[in-house]
């Protein structure tokens, strides 16, 4: 089963790695998905891998192949991408990885089925109509099961979790939350 709570994590400089890990552990979180956003990340994840082998750790907003497969390499477990990348869903099909990508439109959606994909990320959600719009979209497709990131919060965390159509929720705040403890 996939970790319900998924921290998005942005990791500027290399050294912060072990303590932005041992925070979410701490604070009860076993999962990380650990940006592309950074020119570390690749580094980020192999480190965090090799520290917190307890821990699921995958690689977020991975646009193209090509980081895809560095991904891969430094042990991510897991890709998440802000949009549907066919090139990406196939590297992840062939080794058996899980991928979820981004989609909003029920056009994305038929996409991602047609690749044999069900978990797919909502984003950003609050620009999407939130709960609302997730419900809205997930009506005509009832094989499919999402994961809103992008203003979810400690405010509407819950309503998003009790949803039968959210596999998970994702977000930077769990970072600052595990952070600031
Ligand atoms: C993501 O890539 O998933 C988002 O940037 C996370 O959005 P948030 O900062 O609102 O949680």
């Amino acid at each position: 089963m996939m970790d319900k709570l998924i921290p998005v994590v942005v990791i500027k400089d290399i050294n912060e790695t072990e303590k932005i890990m041992n925070a979410l552990k701490n604070n009860g979180i076993n999962c990380a998905e650990i940006t592309f956003r950074t020119s570390c990340a690749a580094e980020a994840i192999a480190l965090a891998s090799k520290k917190f082998p307890e821990m699921n750790i995958g690689a977020g907003t991975v646009i193209n192949g090509e980081q895809c497969l560095k991904a891969l390499e430094a042990g991510a477990t897991f890709i998440v991408s802000p949009g549907l990348s066919e090139e990406v869903a196939a590297i992840c099909a062939q080794r058996n990885i899980p991928y979820y990508p981004g989609c909003v439109t029920p056009t994305e959606i038929m996409k991602a089925l047609s690749l044999g994909l069900t978990t797919l990320k909502f984003f950003p959600a609050n620009i999407y109509g939130g709960l609302k719009g997730l419900k809205a979209l997930a009506a005509p497709f009832p094989q499919v099961k999402f994961i809103p990131t992008g203003g979810v919060n400690r405010d509407n965390l819950d309503e998003f979790l009790a949803c039968d159509k959210v596999a998970a929720v994702g977000g930077t705040f769990f970072v600052e939350e595990a952070l600031n403890k």
